[in-house]
């Protein structure tokens, strides 16, 4: 059978195709029989174009005749085995003319270079040499279908799994935020924190020795300009140094700040880069007391919990950041 139309991509036995591309003599009907005598799909291109465009329609074996491979023509064919996708390696059997000819003998060696995967013929060879070659090129051909089918399905296996770690998260959220009454909102992305109020102190490093006075000074310092009342700045500190005795027992360290604006309200952050808190002890590290995986008492995130309005944390591999906003006057309480 010969092609230079283009094929239908839908056809799964596109992918079985041996194709043939040998332009001089009877070579290309005699290979295209012997294949068919075989069981095996065969199919002559007209040229290296009509070739190409095959291969990328699907194709098993890719059968070239030397004379074939003239330097644009074998341009053509590597551009295509380039486009490949990352588990093909389309097996390409090059019909040789013996080396009888130098010229042919230079494009042999410059077609071998670019082409990667190749198996020489050399002619005139016996149809069950050429049987046994193209049969042995679709069985390695399978193989990568294997491979591709393997890959296909680890994809949807891992999307799934994607998907279903995302409505876990939602959930998540959701039990958390309600649980709290609205005050703990757990992110899953930098932007799912709030916005930093627009007046900003230093940046004060934390760690196991160091940062946690300035910090809890910062807070109160703030805190008394916009006017809180002594339980309700002592509650903020309460929970900034919490969170930042995590950061420097848990993650090795990191950073304070504290940002205000003109409305009655302080937001303390802290931020580290340690290993973030494993999405399956969230729920127990945040609500429950006595959950340490530091021998600790596991009672700060608790306790930071009641003590500020809202509370953002986002944490994960790269790191933990917990945002406490606290209002100047206490919430309403809330009735039942
Ligand atoms: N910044 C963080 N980085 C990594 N893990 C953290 C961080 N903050 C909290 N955790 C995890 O959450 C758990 C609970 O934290 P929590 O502050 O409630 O208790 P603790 O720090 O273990 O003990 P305590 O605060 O009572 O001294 C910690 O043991 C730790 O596993
Ligand atoms: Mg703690």
């Amino acid at each position: 059978m010969e092609t230079d139309g283009p094929a239908s991509v839908d056809d799964a036995s596109l992918n079985e195709r041996v194709l043939i591309l040998a332009p001089t003599g009877r070579d290309a009907a005699l290979a295209s029989e012997a294949l068919a005598g075989a069981g095996l799909s065969a199919e002559v291109c007209a040229d290296m174009e009509a070739l190409c465009r095959e291969l990328t329609a699907g194709a098993a074996v890719a059968l070239i005749a030397s004379e074939a491979l003239a330097p644009e023509p074998l341009r053509l064919l590597q551009a295509a085995l380039a486009r490949q996708p990352p588990w093909s390696d389309l097996p390409v059997i090059i019909l040789t003319s013996g080396g009888r000819e130098p010229s042919a003998q230079g494009r042999l060696a410059g077609a071998l270079d670019a082409l990667g995967s190749t198996t020489l013929l050399e002619r005139r060879l016996r149809v069950a040499t050429l049987v046994h070659a193209a049969q042995a090129a679709l069985g390695a051909r399978r193989r990568q279908y294997e491979v591709r089918d393997h890959l296909e399905e680890h994809l949807r296996l891992e999307e799934k799994l994607q998907a279903e770690y995302q409505k876990q998260r939602v959930f998540l959220r959701d039990v958390l935020a309600s649980v709290t009454g609205g005050r703990l909102h757990l992110c899953d992305a930098g932007a799912d924190l709030p916005a930093p109020l627009p007046l900003s102190g230093e940046a004060i490093p934390l760690s196991q020795t160091g940062g946690l006075f300035e910090l809890r000074h910062a807070a109160k310092r703030a805190a008394l300009a916009e006017g809180f009342a002594d339980e309700r700045w002592q509650d903020l500190i309460t929970a900034a140094s919490e969170a930042a005795m995590n950061a420097a027992v848990h993650a090795g360290g990191g950073e304070g700040r504290v940002y205000k604006g003109r409305n009655g309200i302080v937001q303390v952050w802290v931020r580290d880069q340690g290993q973030g808190i494993n999405v399956e002890n969230l729920p127990r590290a945040a609500l429950s007391k006595g959950y340490t995986t530091a021998g600790s008492l596991g009672h700060g995130m608790k306790m930071m919990l009641e003590s500020v309005d809202r509370l953002w944390l986002l944490t994960g591999l790269e790191g933990t950041t917990v945002v406490m906003e606290q209002d100047r006057l206490p919430p309403p309480p809330q009735w039942c």
